[in-house]
Order: C-alpha cells, then structure tokens, then sequence
C-alpha cells in the first residue's frame, strides 16, 4: 500500500452515507441503510484508512436539496474521516434512473427474478444521463494520482466515462449484489448488455463477493464482447482488466465490542426483561422481495403447526427497514407481509403471547446490536443476495458464544458461514425443520460453530477488504505498465537487427496469418506475394540462419506455396515438420476417431450460421466465421465455444478460439513443442519468434528464456515485445536482410 500514501481515495457510489433530515426545526444528518453504506462507512472511520490516504472523498447523489445542503455546509464542512461531495441531479431524471433502471431492471434481474423486470428505454437514458453526471462532475475534480472507487450496479457505465477522458487514471469497480449467470444477463437488450460490460471494463479492476459472480462475469464478457481471459486478467486490446473476488466483511470488533457497551447493554436488557422466558428469534431486512420475508414466515407458520410445543415459549421479532418505496413490487410485498404476519399472529395468538412482533422501522446501530446479543437465532433467508452483512453481524455480536444462525444458501455470506444452518430459503419445510433444530441445539455446539466463523470473519474484517481490493488495484497498473513498456520502440528495434547482425548462429521461426500477411476472407486467398517470397528467400539463404514458418496450416497447402524457399515447415501447429531438403514427419499415434465426434456439432454450426465453413486439416478441425455478419458470427462462436468445452471434457483434445476460427486438435501437440524441437536441433546464440495468435502464445512460452518474442497485433500477450501490423515485421524483416 505504500504507493497509496499521500494520495487521495475517491469513493462513488449512489448512495451517500448519510441523508440531511429537517428534525425538529434543525438539519440532521442521518445515516443511510443498506450494505454498501455500513460497509464503506465503517472503514474510513478506522484509525488505520487515516494514514493510507492523506484526503479521502465521498462522492454520491444527494436526495435532499441543494438549498439545505448549503445550509448545512456553511456551519460544518466535512465529516471528521472524510468529506462529502453531494451531486445534485434533476428529480425528474433520477426518478427514472433510481426507481426505473436501477432498481426495476438491473436489481431483480441481477436478483433472478426476470418477471419482476421492467424493459424500459427510457430508463435506460435516464441512467446513461445519470452516469453521465457522475463522469462530468468526477472529471472536474480527479487529480492524476488519484484512486477512484466506483460501487455497485447504479454506476455501470462510469467507469467507462472516465477512462475514455484519462486513459491512465486508476479505477476500481466493486459490485455489491450478485453477477448473475449470463443466461440471466442476456436478457437485458442488447445495446443495455454491451455498454453496461464495456462501462465495466472501463475500470481496472471489477470486484465481486464470490466465485460464481466472478465466473459469470468472465463468461458475460465473452459472450457479450468478446474478450477472453486468463487467470480473472481479461486481455482488451489496449491493456489488461483484472476480475476478482473480495468477499466484503464488517467491522469485526466493533460488533463484537458492542456487547460490552452500556446503551447496548441497556436496550438488550429491556428485550430480555419483557420477553424473560422466551427463545427470541430475530431478522432485520431492507423491505425487499429479495429477502424472503414472505417465505421465513411461511417457515415460521409451519413450525408453529409442525412443534405446538413451543408456543408461548418462542417470539419471533421481525424487523423490516422501508425501502424504495414508490416501486410498486415494494409497496405489494410490504402489503403481502403484513397480512402474513396478520394471519399468523391471528391464528396462533393467545391472550399472553402473540408469535410475532413486527417492526416497519430503522434500527439504529445499539438497538440492532442488543437485538442481535438478545437472539437465540437469527433467521437469515434471502432468495437471493449478494453478500448479507447481518448474517456477518450477527456473528461478530455473538461475544457470549451462544446463538444459532440460520442462513440462506443463496446469500454470498453463505460461502463463508458453512457452520451456520444452511437452508433454502423457499423450502417451508426445510425453515422449520432448521428453526427447531436450531432452537435445541447445546450450548458446546453453538459456542464451537460461533467460534469458527468469528475466526474466520475476524480474519477478513472490512479494512482487510478494503486493503486487499486497492493493493490488487495497485498490482494491476502495475501490470499495464509493464505491457505497455513492450510495443518495440526504434531503439529496441536497432537493437535487435545488431545482436542478430553480430550472431552466429540464429532460429528465425515466423508464424503466417496475422503475421507476415493479414487476414483474408477465405484462407486460401492468403497466398504469399512474390516480394514476402523473395524477403524470405533472402532471410533462408544465409546459411547461418535457420528459418521456419510454423502455422496451423496444413501441409499440403505450405508446401505448395513455399516449395522454392529454404524454410522448415510446421505444419498444423507441430503435427507434421518438413526440415529443408527432407519430406513430412508426422507425429506417430494420433488417434483420428475424435473427429468423427465432433464433426456433426461442427456441421450443425455450418447449418446455423451462414457463410461460415469448415476447415479439416490433418489432425484439426476448423470453424471459420470471417465471412459471417459479425454479430451474429461472434454469438454462435461462442455458442461453439460452450458446446465444444462440454464435449472435449474427458478427452484429450484441445479447444483454440483463434482469430474468427475456433479449432479443435489433438492436446499435446503445440507450437511450444514444435518451436523447442527446432530450436534444440540447431544450436544458435540468436532466436527470433514472432507470432499474433493464441496458439503462437505456446511458443512464446516456450522459448521465453532464449528468445527475442514478438506479438503481433493488440491483447495481452507473453512476448516480450509488440508490433501492430503484420507491415511492421515485414519492415523488421528487411532491416535484417539489408
Ligand atoms: N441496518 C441498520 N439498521 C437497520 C437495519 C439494517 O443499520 O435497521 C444495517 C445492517 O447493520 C447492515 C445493513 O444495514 O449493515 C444491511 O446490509 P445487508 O448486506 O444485510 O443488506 P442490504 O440492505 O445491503 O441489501
Ligand atoms: C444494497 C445495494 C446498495 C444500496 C442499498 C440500499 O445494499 O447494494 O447499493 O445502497 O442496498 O438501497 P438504496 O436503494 O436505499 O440505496
């Protein structure tokens, strides 16, 4: 983190942490609810975030007026940590972007809940206008050294705005709900699915809670923009974007302090006091239909029925947050829980007890610690959530050891608490069974599973996050600095053409398509002119060069085309070689049956996609799509892609998505094994590789240690440098011939 220091963090989310309230006459600042708020809010209140930025900023909407935020203002700027710099945007527009696009179409679909979506292209520019603020008003005010932290889905497409004005700037994206698979995703129109991926990769690096998110965020850029990966680094064409998961923690000690402190003490108490010789089981939600409310009440109704025994000896203390209010799905779920609760509370109820006592209304933080010390169980059981901090809280607050977390298996947090009562959340049966179980279980066990994840939540607190996300963030531009380092300068290139001038001995192996010709439309139109045949003529006849062009190519079509130039051919990436003045080896043993397994999903894609063909080499099969309407090449491409993956799972084939080619092959044969075998056989104190492909990238690897490599063409690459063109290897090329 030292290259953080003396720097400034800029924070940007939607929501600000707090919200200015007229109370009594006077301005107050009162704190915001969800997640992200508690999360991000609690880190730069720790001593420790002082010292890593010398000035940190809270960039965000204002849902209050501009007018009392003056008013406000000109008594206390900032907050003591950080300050706060409010965006005012026009009521109208927000609406349509808050209430509209962000949270009736992203947040239920990013949720899985596709019937709940409202497609709307209205809302969609309103949320473009939107982020468009957020990027003009950030541009004012980034400075170069500057980190910004973007948050969460109502800000897609900034990152993107941003990066397009300052190409170097250092930006970080954190998503707080869930990335759902792409067959979800991909029912977002498809201007939306395109800029809401390219406004992402915009950033630097793209956070996620979990595995899965992050897989199906990898798998989305695929399919949406074509962008493949390698290790969670997607190579764009200019630089590289890191995908990764930081499971987002709370403020261990706090929680866990807060059992200790006397206002906390005091509200716990008045819980116990009225509710003595009762198990309490609590949940505290945003009013959200991704929570489940409606669904743990069912679970509670059916362990009342399934466990009479416990009536009067169990109170469930259900807290609902208001949220968003004016989305009509909001408003009929706060309809739908209160009738359940009516209806429960109506049937079980006796003259002393009463199952269920309801809450619609914020907690504030020693309330909602007390309430958490005072349970025997928590009943956490969202359909669907990103993470779910209170499930984490919870666990933090429990100093005494003693209380049972039962948790829904769709919540991220369920990742972490695998020792919680793992349920799903939709099984009523499955809730009361948990309910019960949790209700009896012994102390010993409640203290050891506690244990456990206190540990473990300890161990990876909200600062641990925050420093993990930015010290990644750090190591990424690390990295696009050293790719950007690679594209040859003429010094470098006065370099090379001297070491190859003073060497003895020298491999020159070249790649063809993409690299000393460009693409053409049909492959077999990609004929060598006579000036690169002469040009190679010229490199091959010097007897202390050894020249080989290794392609995929098939045999019969090199030999043809380079039967007068003194060159070895590899053909079909190493299957079969041709050293100069000898004939075809072939790699022994290569079983051919496979072919006749995949042939038919290749024809299948012939038939699907129009204009585009197979190409069976030897020991490869090829798709070509070049001649394909790009949109619709790219989609079945990877659809290619999906089925292939599936089929050559268990056996020993290997799946190339190449340049507007996907080819399949034989596992084992490659143009690294191909390039070593030549390379071995004539002894050199100079090796030149250069290459534009994926396949050309086994070779890079290869001979990294001996040899000058050198990408063609943009994306990440393992060579050491990088041209543009296949015209600037052919200028290369004859500076070493002159
Ligand atoms: N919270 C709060 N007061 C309340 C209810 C909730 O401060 O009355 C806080 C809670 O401590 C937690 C956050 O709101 O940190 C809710 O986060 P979570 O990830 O569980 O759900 P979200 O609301 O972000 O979907
Ligand atoms: C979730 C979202 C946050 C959001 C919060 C509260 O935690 O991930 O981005 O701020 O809910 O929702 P609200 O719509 O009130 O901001």
């Amino acid at each position: 983190m030292e290259e953080n220091k003396s720097k400034r963090l800029i924070l940007v989310s939607n929501r600000l942490p707090f919200q200015l309230q007229e109370i009594d006459g006077t301005t107050q600042m009162v704190q915001s609810d969800g997640g992200l708020v508690t999360a991000l809010k609690s880190y730069f209140e720790q001593p420790s975030a002082k010292n890593t930025f010398e000035e940190k900023l809270w960039v965000g909407s204002a849902d209050f007026p501009e007018g009392r935020w003056k008013r406000y203002n000109s008594k206390k700027k900032n907050t003591e940590q950080f300050a706060i710099d409010p965006l005012f945007i026009e009521s109208r527009v927000y609406n349509k972007y808050y209430n509209g696009f962000c949270n009736a179409t992203l947040w239920p679909l990013f949720h899985y809940f596709p019937s709940y979506v409202v497609y709307d292209q209205d809302t969609f520019e309103s949320y473009e206008k939107v982020n468009q603020q957020f990027a003009e008003h950030l541009l004012q005010i980034i400075q170069p050294h500057d980190t910004v932290w973007i948050h969460d889905y109502q800000l897609f497409l900034l990152p993107q705005l941003i990066r397009a004005k300052v190409p170097t700037a250092r930006i970080g994206f954190f998503l707080h709900i869930p990335f759902p698979s792409y067959e979800v995703f991909r029912l977002l129109h498809r201007p939306w699915k395109e800029k809401i991926i390219r406004g992402l990769l915009g950033a630097d690096l793209v956070g996620f809670h979990t595995h899965e998110y992050v897989q199906h965020f990898l798998k989305t850029v695929r399919m949406v923009l074509g962008y493949d990966h390698q290790y969670r680094a997607i190579a764009m064409e200019d630089r590289i974007v890191k995908a990764d998961l930081f499971p987002l923690g709370v403020d261990y000690e706090k929680f866990h302090a807060s059992a200790e402190a006397e206002e906390v003490k005091r509200e716990r108490e008045k819980i116990t006091s009225n509710l003595s010789d009762k198990k309490i089981i609590f949940s505290v939600d945003r009013l959200d239909y991704t929570k489940g409310v409606t669904h743990r009440l069912q679970g509670f109704h059916r362990f009342l029925e399934k466990y009479p025994e416990w009536k009067e000896k169990v109170i469930f203390v259900l807290v609902v947050v208001p949220s968003r209010q004016i989305i009509s799905k909001y408003n009929e779920r706060r309809k739908l829980i209160e009738e359940e609760v009516g209806s429960i509370n109506g049937k079980h109820s006796t003259l002393s007890w009463q199952p269920i006592i309801y809450r619609y209304n914020h907690l504030n933080f020693n309330e909602l610690c007390a309430l958490y010390q005072a349970a025997d169980v928590a009943l956490i059981t969202p359909l669907r959530d990103g993470m779910n901090l209170v499930a984490k809280e919870f666990v933090a607050s429990c100093a005494d050891q003693q209380g049972v977390l039962i948790l829904s298996e769709l919540a991220g947090a369920a990742n972490e608490l695998s020792e919680a009562l793992l349920v799903n959340p939709l099984d009523e049966n499955e809730l009361a069974e948990a309910i019960s179980q949790a209700l009896v279980m012994e102390p010993e066990v409640q203290r050891k599973k506690l244990a456990q994840m206190q540990n473990r939540l300890a161990g990876y607190n909200v600062v641990s996050w925050v420093n993990d996300f930015l010290h990644q963030l750090t190591d990424v531009k690390d990295r696009q600095e050293k790719e950007r380092l690679k594209f040859i300068t003429s010094a470098v290139r006065k370099e090379i053409v001297s070491d190859y001038k003073i060497a003895n001995k020298r491999n020159l192996l070249l790649d063809y398509d993409g690299t000393l010709v460009n693409f053409t439309r049909l492959p077999q139109e990609a004929v060598p002119d006579k000036r690169l045949l002469s040009l190679l003529a010229r490199l091959g006849e010097d007897p202390n060069t050894n020249l080989t062009i290794i392609s995929g190519r098939d045999a019969n079509v090199l030999e043809s085309w380079f039967k007068n130039v003194p060159v070895n051919l590899v053909a079909e990436h190493g299957a079969s070689i041709k050293r100069i003045g000898q004939g075809w080896i072939v790699e022994p043993n290569i079983d051919q049956e496979w072919k006749n397994v995949l042939r038919p999903t290749f024809e299948m894609f012939v038939t699907r996609c129009p204009g585009s063909f197979i190409e069976e080499k030897n020991h490869t099969l090829a798709w070509h799509y070049r001649n394909v309407d790009p949109e619709l090449g790219f989609i079945r491409s990877r659809e290619l892609l999906d089925s292939l993956f599936h089929l050559v799972r268990n056996v020993h084939l290997q799946v190339i998505d190449g340049n507007k080619v996907i080819e399949a092959r034989v596992a084992g044969i490659d143009k690294g094994v191909a390039a070593r075998k030549i390379v071995d056989e004539n002894e050199s104190d100079f090796i030149l590789a250069i290459g534009d492909d994926k396949t050309d990238e086994d070779m890079f690897r290869s001979l990294e240690k001996q040899a000058i490599t050198i990408k063609v063409g943009p994306g990440h690459s393992l060579a050491h440098y990088s041209v543009t063109s296949p015209n600037e290897v052919i200028a290369l090329l004859h500076e070493l011939t002159n």
